[in-house]
């Protein structure tokens, strides 16, 4: 509800990715992110034999920003791409680029393609457990927001970090599972592909909650995650091994790099050594392309990311 109530939630009353907005997402650093994603677009097309109707549904598009981009690399797939752009915030569904269709819910029709997630499964809702003498508590909010301890005994998640000490908690994220599999179901041959931050149970059982727990607002961290409902982002990092296990996991700067990034960078430096001298629009934008490569591959930023592909239909 803290981010999708009508008329209160963060998503439905402004709140947004985006250099004008409370935080920037890969996409939003500009738009070397999407022609990097167009090329991977255009292997995958490849791989499944060039079919005629290559369906990408993007769940969590935002603005378009990623639409856009990959749309305007040109990818060699263009004739046959179908692209979905789903969000389920009315306020970021207008503003789409043309080409696009704009839904608030996944289709219903299996499809041969891709579903893409940059940044979703952070944003969907999540429990918090935390470790007692005896067993695991459930931490739940009263109507107040007060969080108060409900012992649960077992949990299934809790088996995922046997080692965790007295007082530490883990995130509990069956909607982001439920998700992967439905978005798995709905790919006949193709893959789904998730870009978010991650990491493991035992691991964020072995750190302060609130470093997993962050909310965002205006660029900045925003405050505890029970004050200002609505008025800021709430994310929890992704617990990867509460997922359906995927064929790849890989950092987001070693997928830029297998998907050609390095490539790109080059042509823009020597566009950006051919005309600095110029000054152009073009100078301008190849040197905007270098800093957005570093940006997007920072092992301690963007880069850092874990990019996660299930393959279907084999
Ligand atoms: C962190 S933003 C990321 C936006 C964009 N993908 C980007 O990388 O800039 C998450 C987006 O997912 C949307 N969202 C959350 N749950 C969704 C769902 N079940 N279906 C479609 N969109 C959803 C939110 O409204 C929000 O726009």
């Amino acid at each position: 509800m803290a981010l999708y109530q009508p008329g209160l939630g963060f998503y439905e009353t402004g709140g947004a990715a985006g250099r004008r907005g409370d935080f920037l997402t890969s996409p939003e650093v500009g738009p070397l992110f999407g022609a990097v994603m167009a090329r991977a677009l255009d292997q995958w097309w490849r791989e499944l034999g060039e079919p005629a109707t290559f369906t990408v549904a993007e769940a969590g598009a935002g603005r378009g920003t990623l639409a856009k981009a990959i749309l305007a690399a040109g990818p060699a797939c263009r004739d046959a791409l179908r692209y979905l752009a789903v969000e389920r915030s009315a306020s970021l569904r207008a503003g789409h680029p043309e080409g696009v269709e704009v839904t608030a819910s996944m289709p219903t029709e299996p499809f041969v393609g891709v579903v893409l997630a940059n940044e979703l499964l952070d944003n969907l809702p999540f429990g918090l457990l935390e470790r007692r003498q005896g067993g695991w508590a459930e931490v739940r909010v009263t109507a107040d927001l007060v969080e108060t301890l409900v012992s649960v005994g077992d949990a299934p998640e809790g088996h995922l970090a046997p080692d965790a000490p007295v007082g530490s908690r883990i995130p509990t994220q069956p909607a982001a599972q439920a998700w992967v599999e439905a978005a798995r179901r709905l790919v006949e041959r193709g893959r789904v592909v998730v870009v978010d931050y991650a990491d493991s149970t035992p691991s964020m059982a072995r750190r302060p909650w609130t470093e997993w727990v962050r909310t965002y607002r205006g660029h900045g961290r925003g405050s505890s995650p029970l004050s200002d409902l609505g008025g800021q982002d709430l994310t929890c990092e992704v617990a990867a091994d509460q997922l359906p296990a995927p064929g790849t996991d890989r950092s987001q700067a070693d997928f830029l790099r297998a998907h050609g990034i390095e490539e790109i960078v080059t042509e823009a430096r020597q566009a950006w050594e051919e005309r600095a001298h110029i000054g152009d629009l073009q100078a301008l934008m190849a040197r905007s392309r270098i800093g957005e490569a570093a940006a997007l591959t920072d092992a301690t930023g963007l880069g850092g990311f874990r990019v996660l592909e299930w393959v279907q239909g084999e």
